[in-house]
């Protein structure tokens, strides 16, 4: 039976900290798991969690032979050799980096021929491996986890969404324009990331702090795919304190991580 717990959520000094503990969760449940099937995400915030991870494997051994991963998306249209792709961004922030083997690294493929096949076969190959461990996720300025925009099925699965404007916007600064970004990705669902064992949502700087604060506090809503995630038996939220400072129960949560005993270990290493 499923032990539903609570959603977690660990607040840090400051984005360093918060990226640090993130990647002492993955490098924990690594160790304890070497064929851990992991769920990793793009973006700004989670680069600096992939430079820690990069780290522990030079500095600590931490060994990534037998894990495989799967990444939440990939943009419609982009090669993996293009450096806007998040397969690009992936073999550069960690893959290359790491001893992984790189058979076992799956994103989406942007370019399929038929992507609805595509979409059905990244489900099966992820229900091949047994399911993922552990899924790294980011969050959007409009809510959205992957690329489930507002409005994605709670229940969704692994499909093609169109980007919000919103998510355009965001996205824009890492092309040369907002008419650059590709206007479609591939996305696994919500559905799709709440069957994951654990999730470990990773949000930092105070422009997340809104939306934050709707995702963990707020009412279930698929308007904020996020909100979803309040629904999962095992979600971990690790902020730094601009992301945390429109929470309401900040007191509470800084008291379960100084006392809570399971977070000790990591308590101790900051
Ligand atoms: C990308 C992904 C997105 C990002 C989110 C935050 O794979 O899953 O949900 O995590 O858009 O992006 P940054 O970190 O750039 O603010």
């Amino acid at each position: 039976m499923v032990n539903f717990r609570r959603v977690e959520v660990i607040i840090r000094p400051d984005a360093d900290g918060a990226a640090r503990l993130a990647a002492r969760i993955i490098a924990r449940q690594l160790r304890d798991n070497p064929h851990l099937v992991l769920g990793l995400a793009t973006g700004r915030t989670m680069e600096c969690v992939y430079g820690q991870l990069v780290q522990m494997h030079r500095k600590e051994g931490l060994d990534f032979s037998l894990c495989s991963t799967f990444n939440l998306d990939e943009y419609v249209g982009l090669a993996a050799e293009d450096p806007h792709s998040y397969r690009h961004y992936m073999n550069e922030q960690l893959f290359r980096q790491v001893n992984i083997d790189r058979r076992n690294t799956y994103l989406p493929n942007g370019r399929a021929p038929d992507l609805e096949i595509e979409c059905r076969n990244y489900e099966a190959t992820i229900a091949r491996f047994g399911g993922i461990d552990l899924q790294l996720l980011g969050i959007g300025q409009a809510g959205h986890i992957g690329f489930n925009e507002p409005l994605s099925a709670l229940r969704s699965r692994t499909r093609v969404k169109a980007l919000a404007p919103l998510t355009l916007q965001q996205n824009a600064a890492s092309f040369a324009g907002m008419d650059q970004v590709p206007r479609r990705a591939i996305t696994m669902g919500v559905g799709t990331i709440l069957e994951c064992r654990r999730c470990l949502l990773l949000a930092t700087g105070a422009e997340k702090a809104e939306i934050i604060a709707q995702a963990v506090e707020g009412p279930i809503t698929s308007m904020i795919s996020a909100t979803a995630l309040q629904l999962h038996a095992r979600c971990t939220v690790v902020v730094d304190e601009g992301a945390a400072s429109r929470l309401e129960g900040l007191e509470y949560y800084r008291r379960l991580f100084a006392t809570e005993p399971e977070w000790e270990e990591f308590r101790n290493q900051d």
